[in-house]
């Protein structure tokens, strides 16, 4: 069969993808080597951050990120009315507290890096940090980011693959692809157990593992590699929380679920694939979510695990063609996948069925790692 879309990786992205090509009619197979959703898109806090995990040298990011989180409520909506499930898109924003003198003057200058780029935030006094989170400790204030929301991911992932089959995808989990054939220049099929199945298009959406599958030449590699985040989830009674909105403090983000989870994350560590859980990862996690809210002393510990965020070289998505007609990247979407999804979902889908660039994709391509544009700078 010549005439279809095979797509490598079965997280959020090549899931979302899959689900809006097959809503367009395409016909579509997503290959997993695990259960679908069962990568970074399960370890991850779901938050959807784009004002507030902005970094200095990250600005040319924040269209992407912007346009996604203004894309997020219809994007849940649809989804949720196709799956038939909810999947905890919460709009109650994040605050960003400061703890003590010198995290205040960090973060005012965090703020003025936020206002230099127009983004919706505003400070807030202690009072009024208390008046929001009664809970946390004695904070000297901090940045209130009202659009800055979070929705459960692990419910995102499985909606997402309730959805793309209810639109014809085939899925075939727990089937790795070894190797993706290039035939005279262009990339035609993927090799499973030593068998050739072929496409018209190949999206590459493995995450972390993008780099690794066989058959790639160096200068199409993607430059992708994991990073290691380690994370922990306590469990409040639901009808009780400890905290209502995503917080974050120095070294830490809290994420509270509507079930009662809270989220607790994460640790950024260049580890390679090391899947182990470290005392000392668990020791700051801890440590610097009892310093923020002192109250979790009495939770109990639900669920410890790692995760790999895929990251680039310049820690941005690749988004686009490859250099190689029929392979597609949707890949390195480090820290923010979860936000990126609904944008990704949306360019890909152009780009592969109206041969249509997204104006707000163009400098994800990965031509920006090629040789001639590093030297051009
Ligand atoms: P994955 O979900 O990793 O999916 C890739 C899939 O490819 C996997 O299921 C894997 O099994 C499969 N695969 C690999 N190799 C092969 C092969 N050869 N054949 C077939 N299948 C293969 N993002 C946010 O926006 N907000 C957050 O709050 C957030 N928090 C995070 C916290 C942590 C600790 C981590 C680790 C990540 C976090 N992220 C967050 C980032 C986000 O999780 C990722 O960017 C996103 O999930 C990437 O999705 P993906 O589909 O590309 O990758
Ligand atoms: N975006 C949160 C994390 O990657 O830990």
């Amino acid at each position: 069969m010549s005439d279809s879309i095979i797509i490598i990786g079965a997280g959020v992205i090549g899931l979302s993808i899959a689900w809006r090509l097959a809503s367009r009619g395409a016909r579509v197979s997503v290959y997993d080597r695990a259960k679908a959703g069962s990568g970074a898109s399960h370890a991850a806090a779901g938050m959807l951050a784009a004002c507030t995990e902005i970094e200095p040298g990250e600005e040319w990011l924040l269209p992407l990120n912007r346009e996604s989180q203004r894309l997020w409520p219809a994007f849940a909506e649809e989804l949720e009315h196709v799956s038939g499930m909810s999947i905890d898109l919460r709009q109650e924003g994040t605050l960003h507290v400061a703890l003590n003198a010198d995290e205040h003057a960090r973060l005012r200058h965090h703020l003025a890096l936020q206002e230099k780029m127009a983004l919706p935030v505003n400070w807030l006094s202690a009072a009024e940090v208390r008046a929001r989170e009664p809970l946390l400790a004695g904070a000297a204030g901090g940045i209130w980011s009202p659009e800055d929301h979070q929705v459960d991911n692990r419910k995102l992932a499985q909606a997402l693959r309730i959805a793309a089959l209810k639109v014809g995808v085939t899925l075939h989990e727990e089937t790795q692809v070894d190797r993706i054939i290039i035939e005279d220049g262009y990339a035609t099929a993927v090799e499973i157990a030593g068998e050739h199945h072929s496409a018209t298009t190949i999206v590459l959406a493995a995450g972390a593992w993008s780099r690794g599958i066989c058959g790639l030449t160096p200068d199409i590699r993607p430059p992708v590699r994991p990073i290691k985040g380690q994370m922990l989830a306590l469990g409040m009674e639901a009808d009780n929380p400890l905290i209502r909105h995503v917080i974050w403090a120095s070294g830490i983000y809290l994420v509270p679920r509507l079930d009662g989870r809270l989220i607790v994350g994460a640790t950024v560590e260049e580890r390679g694939f090391d899947e182990c859980l470290t005392a000392g990862g668990m020791l700051s996690l801890l440590q610097n979510a009892w310093r923020a809210l002192p109250g979790i002393e009495e939770l109990p510990l639900i669920e410890t695990w790692t995760g790999f965020r895929p990251g680039s070289r310049d820690d941005a998505p690749i988004l686009g063609p490859s250099a190689v007609p029929g392979l597609v990247y949707a890949t390195g979407h480090h820290r923010n996948g979860i936000l990126q999804t609904p944008v990704t979902a949306d360019a890909i889908t152009r780009l592969i069925l109206d041969g249509q660039r997204d104006e707000i994709s163009l400098p994800f391509d990965a031509s920006r790692f090629r040789p001639a544009a590093i030297s051009r700078g």
